[in-house]
């Protein structure tokens, strides 16, 4: 068994920094022998549960590769599929999905219902997306970095503008401070992430030499930026009556190319856990534009198709690193 044989991942700080950045490294491997044909299968005969109570295109398809990959086999519960919530309670399902499975994810709005499927389940539990957390995803993020990136990850600097009170913003948040980056979430105040995720950063912080900067001037928080990450300024299970809050609060900071020039770095990186609104090539994009002439919403097209965004390396990368997680945890 692996280190992390049988642990949960239910946010980022379940894992020291040595243990998240052991995880990037075996995603890495992992990455480096399915391309070269020589993966080894080590989750052969393993059965894992995908609960999805959200929709999902990139992390359903990462854990179902990744297993398949790997030899295991997935169960698919799709948002509506399942008795978990509705005529069963998440501990009872818990308890009997950790009966048949060898290890469950979990996507919903509930920190605490992951948390509780965690508790009951005797079985590894990952979080697949909350509304406080989206972990996976940071760990595609950071290998990104790490591929994208011209500097160690402890002289690296990251801005995130947009919406920084939820999953993605407080991941960034306590993510950065744990690997000791130069983290700066750049964003109106009444969208910083709650005041205790920014207290627990600060003190991640003092051990890691990770700098934290949360400010509203989107100039002062670019400047000299590795890179710059934003996401959908409503998101999932979110009512459609916050998009004109969000739109006049977040315009100001939406990633546009004057963006990129503010850092003054020429080789900025652009990221996005997609999906994202960039042209109106969704059902959302059409309805904001019919509804306030706006093409584009948190990053622009020219951006998100410029040399600068590494947004479909980072989408790859939730599969390397999702199977990590399933090795490291099931091996
Ligand atoms: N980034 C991400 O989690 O995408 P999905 O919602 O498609 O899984
Ligand atoms: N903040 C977004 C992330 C999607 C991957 C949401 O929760 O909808």
């Amino acid at each position: 068994p692996t280190a992390l044989a049988g642990r949960h991942f239910l946010k980022e700080l379940d894992f020291t920094e040595e243990e998240f950045r052991g995880l990037v490294e075996l995603a890495a491997e992992l990455k480096a022998a399915k391309k070269a044909g020589t993966e080894t299968q080590y989750l052969r005969g393993r059965n894992i549960a995908l609960i999805f109570e959200k929709t999902s295109t990139r992390t359903r398809c990462a854990f179902e590769v990744a297993a398949a990959d790997q030899g295991a086999h997935t169960t698919y519960l799709d948002p509506s599929g399942s008795q978990i919530g509705h005529k069963e309670s998440v501990r009872d399902t818990a308890r009997v999905l950790g009966r048949m499975f060898d290890a469950i994810e979990y996507r919903g709005d509930s920190q605490a219902g992951v948390e509780e499927l965690a508790a009951h389940a005797g079985v590894p539990v990952y979080n697949g997306l909350t509304d406080d957390w989206h972990p996976t995803q940071m760990l595609a993020d950071v290998l990104t970095m790490t591929e994208h990136g011209t500097r160690p990850l402890t002289e690296t600097a990251f801005a995130y503008l947009g919406d920084a009170r939820f999953n993605m913003g407080n991941s960034y948040l306590v993510t950065g401070a744990l690997l000791g980056m130069d983290v700066r979430i750049v964003a109106p105040k009444s969208y910083w992430p709650a005041q205790e995720i920014v207290d627990r950063a600060r003190e991640l912080a003092e051990s890691s030499g990770a700098r934290i900067t949360l400010t509203e001037d989107v100039a002062e928080g670019v400047a000299g930026a590795d890179f710059v990450a934003t996401d959908v300024w409503v998101s999932m299970g979110e009512p459609k009556t916050v998009w004109d809050e969000r739109i006049t609060a977040l315009a100001p900071y939406a990633v546009t190319m004057d963006v990129l020039r503010a850092t003054g770095n020429p080789d900025v990186k652009f990221l996005h856990c997609l999906p994202a609104f960039h042209d109106l090539g969704t059902k959302v994009g059409r309805e904001i534009h019919e509804s306030h002439g706006l093409t584009s919403l948190e990053v622009t097209d020219e951006v998100f198709e410029s040399a600068h965004s590494v947004v479909f390396d980072e989408a790859e990368n939730r599969l390397h690193t999702i199977k990590a997680v399933l090795v490291a945890t099931l091996a």
